[in-house]
This record gives structure tokens, C-alpha cells and sequence, in this order.
């Protein structure tokens, strides 16, 4: 049987595979058994933040000299230290850590501390947004998703986009009832293809939860950690999270892992009584390969940041040149790049044909949304885009 025939009869698939088997993965460049070498604008949806195969990452793999296992309820010195470092590179008051597997997990877990915290069980969200696959995660999701669902959470309030000055009506209206537990959103939203929020609205949003008691839970799960130009994508606002949502670039793509991380305050409530026992969070290979993404990610912290920004300019010039059938709107925030073909079968259709070109990219709907890592050149930018060229 072939790999295809194999995969088909043993394997389960959520969503359909791509016609790529990959055999390794290089800096910015995946290769497959074809012995083909593609250009990565995908980067594993967010989770290869610093590209492939980081030597300080992989020896940290390799040599740690760590425990096959620690039952979550001993103490663990590398446990701490980590949980230190988020408190460090996260904004505002966040300090407590809780250990998660991966993001709809942090996502889960955050809704139940809100809800617990404020003794309220609405949430509010945002429509067509993506937080994981979750009962909880599901039904604060894009509401499209939800009709093969029939038990998902009652009382789950979604907003429409735009988010901007006006939609604030909206939310204090929602909101001023008091019965909302938490607003949940990405900062800048990447699940629907880089849709970048007015300032006036988050601010807004902020003002409004700390006026009626509901927390605001950050989804940084894909933002963070870079992503958007800042450490965290909330960094861009005046506005001071209750919850913050990790996991993807976390390890940098070499263990899975996730975190969601509170102030002392709702920690002292929540903390006690929620539990959130999870077997295999933070398990010590994976705490090994976080340490090591985040120390990497800290201490070339400066050049990464630089790199970002050049990159973002070039993405930014050289999609303007493309000679597209429609004009697009092109949305980039740092390394996070979204370009709404308007046709969500047209931007399919250059997905498929960009694969066959050697070109990796993901699509948001009728978006394209590329998310290179941060030490991508601009000769690979270059690159890949050329290919995009030929295929447009
Ligand atoms: C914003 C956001 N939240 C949650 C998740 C779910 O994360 P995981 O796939 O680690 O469960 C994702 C994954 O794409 C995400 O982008």
C-alpha cells in the first residue's frame, strides 16, 4: 500500500491532507519525499516562529538531562522557571501559569476560570473567529462551523466585524446586563485572515469589560510570541488582558505545549477550586524545548524584531506588484500577512497550484495568509513570491 492508501484507510483526518509528504524541514524551506524543496510561507500555521531546525533548540532536546515524567502535583524547578519567564515577557499584571497541552486546552481553561471567577456563563466573541476545537472552543467560534454540532454552550454572543469606534454601542449594550462572563478574542485576528482591530475599539472593549465586571481573555495562541511584530499581539493596544491564552510558537514547533496565564487576583479565587489537572501538560521534554525556544527568542530578541519588520516591508512591496485579477485587500501586521482575494475558491485554487510550485501558504477563507518565520531573508521572501507570480 502506498503512504496515500495507508493514510486513508488507518487515519483520521479532520480536514483534507495536502499532497505533500515531508521528509525534513530546513530554516525557511520544508522538503518532501519527492525530493522537491518548498518554500515555507506556512510555518506549520504558526507554530515555526524561528524556522527550522534551531541548533540551541534541538541540543536542549537532545542533551536535557531531565526525569521521563513528573506527576503534575511534585514540584519541578524547570516548571517554575518557565512560568517565571511568561510572567516576565507577558503584558500587564499576568503572573500565574497554569500547564496546558495546546491551545484549545488554554482556551478551555481560560473560559472556565472566567466563568468561575465571575459566577456568570455568557461569553461574547467574535463571529467567524477560530479558537480551537473544544466543546467550549467550538462555541465561541464562527457560528458557520457549529451546524454539525447540535450540544454546544448556550449563551455564547458573537460581534460582527469591523471592530471600530461604532461597534462599541454594540458591546456596552451586551455588556452593561453584567451577566457576560468574558469577551474572548485574538488581538489581531489571524483566524480570519489578519483582521486588525481600531485602536478605538479595543480600548473601548477594555474600558467597558473593566466598567462591568467581565474579564478579557486575550487568544494569543497564534499571535504570541512575536507573531505580530510585538512579544504579545496585545502589546499593540491600550488594553490590559485578565487572561491570556499561549501555545504554538511556545516551543517554537519542537514539543507540543500551550499555557494560559492570570493575574494574582483571579488566581486567588479561581486557584484553589478549578483544578485543571492536565497529565501531560509541561511534560519535561517539552518544557526542555520552551526554555530553549524562549531563551532563543529573548536573548535575539533585537535582530528578530528587526527582521520582522523588513520582512513585513517586503511582503508589503512585493504583494503590491502582483498583478491580481481583483485588487486585494492586503493586511500585515509584523509577520502575520493576509491577502483577501475576495474568492474564497480562487484563493484556494492558488493554494493548490502554489504547492505544485513549491510554495507552502495557508487560507483563511477567501484570504491567503502567509506566516514566515522571523528570520526569513528577503531573498526568500523574494522567492516565494516569485513563484506566486508565476502562478497568479
Ligand atoms: C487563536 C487560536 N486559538 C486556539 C487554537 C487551538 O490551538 P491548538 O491547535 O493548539 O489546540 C488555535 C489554533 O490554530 C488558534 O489559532
Amino acid at each position: 500500500m502506498t503512504i496515500k492508501e495507508k493514510d486513508e484507510k488507518f487515519f483520521g483526518r479532520g480536514n483534507p491532507p495536502m499532497d505533500l509528504e515531508v521528509v525534513k524541514a530546513e530554516g525557511s524551506y520544508v522538503f518532501g519525499a519527492d525530493g522537491k524543496k518548498y518554500v515555507d510561507f506556512l510555518g506549520g500555521a504558526g507554530v515555526g516562529n524561528l524556522g527550522w531546525g534551531i541548533k540551541e533548540i534541538e541540543d536542549a532536546i537532545k542533551n536535557g538531562d531531565r526525569p521521563s515524567y513528573i506527576y503534575p502535583n511534585f514540584y519541578y524547578k524547570p516548571w517554575t522557571e518557565l512560568a517565571e519567564l511568561l510572567a516576565e515577557l507577558t503584558p500587564g499584571k499576568l503572573q500565574k501559569s497554569y500547564r496546558m497541552t495546546g491551545g484549545s486546552e488554554a482556551v478551555e481553561a481560560a473560559l472556565q476560570m472566567a466563568t468561575m471567577y465571575t459566577g456568570r456563563k455568557k461569553i461574547l466573541s467574535v463571529e467567524g473567529s477560530y479558537h480551537g476545537n473544544t466543546i467550549a472552543a467550538l462555541s465561541v467560534g464562527a457560528t458557520k462551523k457549529q451546524e454539525k454540532f447540535p450540544n454546544l454552550l448556550s449563551g455564547c454572543e458573537k460581534i460582527q466585524p469591523p471592530l471600530n469606534k461604532e461597534k462599541l454601542k454594540e458591546v456596552e449594550s451586551l455588556l452593561s446586563g453584567k451577566e457576560v462572563a468574558a469577551v474572548i478574542m485574538e488581538p489581531i485576528i489571524i483566524n480570519m485572515g489578519v483582521v486588525i482591530p481600531e485602536d478605538e475599539f479595543m480600548s473601548g472593549l477594555n474600558r467597558i469589560c473593566k466598567e462591568t465586571g467581565t474579564l478579557l481573555i486575550m487568544d494569543e495562541a497564534i499571535t504570541g510570541f512575536g507573531r505580530t511584530g510585538k512579544m504579545f499581539a496585545t502589546e499593540h493596544f491600550d488594553i490590559e488582558p485578565d487572561i491570556l491564552c499561549m501555545a504554538k510558537a511556545i516551543t517554537a514547533g519542537h514539543a507540543p505545549m500551550g499555557a494560559v496565564i492570570t493575574t494574582p487576583e483571579i488566581d486567588k479565587k479561581v486557584g484553589g477550586e478549578i483544578g485543571l489537572y492536565s497529565s501531560y501538560g509541561w511534560h519535561p521534554l517539552a518544557v526542555d524545548a520552551s526554555l530553549a525556544a524562549l531563551k532563543y527568542l529573548k536573548s535575539n530578541r533585537e535582530r528578530l524584531f528587526r527582521n520582522i519588520e523588513q520582512i513585513s516591508k517586503s511582503f508589503q512591496e512585493e504583494i503590491s506588484e502582483i498583478n491580481f485579477p481583483k485588487d486585494p485587500e492586503i493586511r500585515i501586521k509584523g509577520a502575520a500577512i493576509g491577502i483577501d482575494l475576495q474568492d474564497e475558491e480562487y484563493a484556494s485554487n492558488v493554494k493548490e497550484k502554489a504547492l505544485k510550485e513549491g510554495l507552502l501558504m495557508n487560507t483563511e477563507g477567501s484570504s491567503l495568509l502567509f506566516l514566515p518565520n522571523f528570520q526569513m531573508t528577503r531573498e526568500i521572501v523574494h522567492e516565494g513570491i516569485n513563484l506566486l507570480k508565476k502562478i497568479i
